[in-house]
This record gives C-alpha cells, structure tokens and sequence, in this order.
C-alpha cells in the first residue's frame, strides 16, 4: 500500500468517526467475511462500542442473500456495519418488528442515493426491491441485512458490496451478464477520482441522513419509495414461501411489502421473496 493511498483512507476513516454515524472503523486487506466476522466479533464483545464498521479489500467467503456467495475481488468496496436499533424501537417490539421489515429498503435508498451523485444521469440509480442497487439494468450493490436477536439486546448488521472498480470483464458468470461497476457507468470527471474511499464516505453520509429521515418521519419510505424503485410498472416473477407469483409490480404497502396486481387483478403484498425475472 502506498503512503498517499494509505494517507487517504486514513483521512477517510477519521472523517467518518468524527461526523458522529460510526464509532469504530477496522479495515482489513483480506477477511473471509466482513458480515461473518462482526457476528464473531459481537458474539464474544457484545457490550463493545457500536456503531462499528469493518471493511476489507478483499473477501475469502463473501456472503449473498440466501445461499449465494458474493464476488469479492479487490476494487469493490466491501462494507458491514453494525448497531443497535434504539431502546424505544426494542421495547416497543411491534415497532421494532415492522421496521426491521423496512431497513433493507432504506438502506438499498441510502446506497442508491449516494451512488446517484456520481453519476450524469442520477435517476438511471433504481432499488430493486427490496434492496438490489440497479443502473441501467445491471447490478452495482448487493445488501446482506442480518439481525441478531440472541444476545442481552439485539443489533443489526448490515452488509454491502459496491462494484466501485470491479473488472466486471473478469467477472465469472452469471455475474458478467448481470453486473455494472461504478467505473464503467459514471461520467468521465468522475472517473478520473474513482476510489472505494470517496465512495465508502459518500455512502456513510447518505445512510446517516436518510436514517434521520427514516427516523422522525413515519411515512418516509412511502413516500421516496416511488422515485427508487426499479420493478414499478414492470411484469415481476417472485418465488415466496415456497411458490411463484408473477404479477405487475405497483409499488409497495406501508409496511414495505412489495404489491403486486395478477391477471385476474388480485393484489397480492410479498414480505419476503426472491425476485426470479422482470419484464
Ligand atoms: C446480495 O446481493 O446477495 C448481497 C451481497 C452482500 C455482499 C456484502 S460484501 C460485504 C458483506 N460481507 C459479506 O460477506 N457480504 C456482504
């Protein structure tokens, strides 16, 4: 690593503990995990400082949704932060439950955001729910949200993998087909200062303010939703407990359901499912 390039992620590093969103920050060259490391790390430390974000350049076992493996080659920023939802939301379980529903979708918005001010066409950034980050139709993050509930309070972990300087070229498939990297889709001014770093703070910066969002206004994600979401208007496919849906997507419910209207013009609202295909 060379003195300017590790100058700058220092500067990076303080900058994001001095605005206040994270209160440790460790960055490892190589990790099996970053989201498989904060579970053992806040299983063994679980009264230790949080929020805390860990980072690595590259990942050995990369975790997707599911059982998909994340590819994680050097040039992707690779993130988990971890926190505890506020003492009032784990009180009030019902509230807690409903916005556990939610975070993954604010979340992906938070990311989609921070990306769109790298970009000519800031609207080409689309949340595919509930929270895939698209531009132009391929996918530039993944988010692995994972709650744990085990401990004396339970705490978030949130995962993502942004495609910053990923050779998508190289990439095995179905990942060539179906990925973009943010240097292959941003403007050329932006290109030219393309860094995981810029990135990372960008990123932190959004998820702060759109937690704050979040936070004091009940019916935020209804209403941003619409303006993020990739799968309105389109014929989506989804596998849920265990059968396929297909249907026009027309947004999603309060709760963060995705609502979809069927042939015969059934609304069906999917909590969790995978989307399969769109069209
Ligand atoms: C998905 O699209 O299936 C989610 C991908 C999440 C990947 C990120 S990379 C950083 C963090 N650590 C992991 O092992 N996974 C998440």
């Amino acid at each position: 690593m060379n003195e300017l390039f590790e100058l700058r992620r220092t500067a990076v590093i303080d900058q994001i503990v001095s605005e206040g969103l994270i209160t440790h920050v460790d960055w490892f060259q190589e990790i099996d995990s970053t989201n498989a490391y904060l579970k053992r790390f806040l299983n063994q430390n679980p009264v230790s400082g949080l929020p805390r974000l860990v980072l690595a350049d590259r990942q050995t076992a990369g975790r997707g949704r599911g059982k998909n493996a994340w590819w994680s080659p050097d040039g992707c920023l690779m993130f988990s932060l971890a926190w505890r939802p506020s003492k009032t939301d784990i009180h009030e379980n019902i509230e807690w439950q409903s916005r556990l529903v939610q975070l993954p979708l604010v979340v992906g918005i938070a990311v989609a955001k921070a990306l769109s001010g790298f970009l000519k066409d800031g609207n080409s950034v689309k949340v595919k729910w509930p929270n895939d980050v698209y531009i132009h139709q391929k996918k530039v993050c993944g988010i692995l949200i994972e709650s744990i509930v085990g401990v004396d309070e339970p705490f978030w972990i949130v995962g993502a993998g942004v495609n910053v300087l990923v050779p998508i070229a190289d990439a095995p498939e179905p990942i060539r087909s179906n990925a973009t990297s943010l240097h292959l889709e941003c403007a050329r001014s932006f290109r030219e200062t393309l860094c995981v770093e810029s990135i990372l703070l960008a990123i932190v910066q959004s998820l702060q303010a759109t937690f704050d969002d979040w936070q004091s206004n009940n019916d935020f994600l209804h209403q941003v939703w619409s303006q993020h979401c990739f799968l309105t208007d389109r014929l989506v496919d989804i596998q849920t407990s265990g059968r396929n849906l297909q249907g026009t997507c027309i947004g999603i419910d309060d709760s963060g359901a995705l609502v979809l209207r069927d042939q015969k013009g059934l609304l069906h609202c999917v909590l969790s499912g995978v989307v399969q295909s769109w069209q």
